[in-house]
């Protein structure tokens, strides 16, 4: 296991996949540390959908216009942001929480090794729709994301995001 500060640095978007498969125990340990990101009043308004089924993949694939590597990914976690659940029953406290789970994840996966990338579904109606069909999710329950993990190619680099211009110390 890497340091912490390895591990958020060398996280990538990982889009290229050897097409093995990903063991139960890896998807696991990383569903226990999206389970254990911060929420609003710790309300942990999400539910996590585990997809390794081939078949299912390739729809995934078929529906989604940038998430095409699920063809070569071991497994997709879908993050579901659930409104009600949330505190003050908000979609914004829903949607940030499910965030902040979901960089958990993609976390994890690189700890272990692993690739994995965020795609899109919300805020995307047509995108919300082909995970909503594939996978029976009610229209109460939000997709966030698509994230095909899988073990990585080896063809993806983390980039070198630092901008200071972008910090601004306060003057005391
Ligand atoms: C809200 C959000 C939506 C994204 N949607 C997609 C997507 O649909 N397909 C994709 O390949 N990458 C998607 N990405 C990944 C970004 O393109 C990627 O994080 C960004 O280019 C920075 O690269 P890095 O993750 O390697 O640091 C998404 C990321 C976020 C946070």
């Amino acid at each position: 296991m890497s340091d912490a500060f390895s591990v958020i640095h060398n996280r990538k978007s990982v889009r290229s996949f050897t097409g093995q498969s990903v063991s139960r125990d890896a998807l696991d340990k990383i569903i226990r540390a999206g389970m254990a990101a911060p929420t609003a009043v710790n309300k942990q308004p999400w539910a996590f959908i585990i997809v390794t089924g081939r078949k299912t993949l390739d729809a995934l694939a078929a529906g989604l216009p940038y998430a095409k590597m699920l063809d070569k990914a071991g497994a997709a976690i879908i993050v579901c942001a659930i409104p009600g659940m949330a505190y003050d029953k908000s979609l914004e406290l829903a949607v940030i929480d499910s965030t902040c789970s979901s960089e958990n994840i993609l976390l994890a996966a690189e700890a272990l090794g692993l690739g994995a990338v965020w795609t899109a579904a919300y805020p995307y109606k047509d995108r919300m729709d082909v995970a909503r069909k594939a996978l029976n999710i009610p229209q109460d329950i939000i997709p966030l994301n698509v994230i095909p993990i899988g073990h990585p190619a080896g063809t993806d680099r983390p980039k070198d995001k630092y901008k200071p211009e972008n910090i601004h110390w306060e003057k005391w």
